[in-house]
């Protein structure tokens, strides 16, 4: 069983909860690729991971756009993701991803007027034939560009080991073990 875990970012913390995601499945001995989303490239039609995990910031209670991480940008001297997003990720995927064991997950700020990129990344994947192990994660952040809560991080890791338990259940008898 392999895993292909693909974040976007710009201030680090989605980043640092896609780390934390591929340490907690790595704990139950699942081989994690993390790749932030411009130099990640398309899952292989060959070979596809059992696993496609993919995680972004909440912008505008959704999926960044060119607009909002044009707005990022003017925050920092340089953001983890330099170029496009998720959105536009998820754009090519088409034909890619029927069957596909999939898990979203975003950051947010605390709150029910929030919104979520999780929930958004989960309704395109799932309208272009993937399958969603668990429902959409959401990890929170202090503010804009402050940083984690305490204690999402072990939340991210403890989140992947489940991620690792409910692919596993879900996977084909003959790719537990690989
Ligand atoms: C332009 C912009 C719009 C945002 N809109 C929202 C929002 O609607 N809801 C929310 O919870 N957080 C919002 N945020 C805060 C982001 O969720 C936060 O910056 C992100 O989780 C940090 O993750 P990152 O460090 O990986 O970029 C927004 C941030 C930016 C820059």
């Amino acid at each position: 069983m392999t895993a292909l875990l693909v974040f976007e970012s710009m201030y680090g913390s989605t980043a640092a909860i896609a780390e934390a995601v591929a340490a907690g499945l790595a704990d139950l001995s699942i081989p994690v690729t993390v790749c932030e989303v411009g130099i990640a490239g398309l899952p292989s039609l060959q070979s596809p991971p059992h696993l496609l995990v993919v995680g972004a910031p909440t912008h505008q209670r959704g999926l960044s756009t060119p607009r909002s991480r044009e707005s990022a940008r003017a925050d920092v001297i340089a953001t983890v993701s330099p170029t496009d997003g998720v959105r536009e990720w998820l754009e090519q995927l088409s034909g890619r991803v029927s069957g596909q064991a999939t898990a979203v997950f975003d950051t947010a700020l605390a709150g029910r007027l929030a919104g979520s990129a999780a929930h958004t990344i989960g309704k395109r994947l799932t309208r272009a034939g993937a399958e969603l192990v668990m429902p959409p994660e959401s990890f929170t952040v202090t503010g804009r560009s402050s940083g984690l809560l305490p204690d999402e991080l072990e939340h991210a890791r403890s989140w992947g080991r489940s991620l690792a338990l409910f692919a596993a259940a879900a996977a084909p008898s003959s790719t537990r073990t690989r």
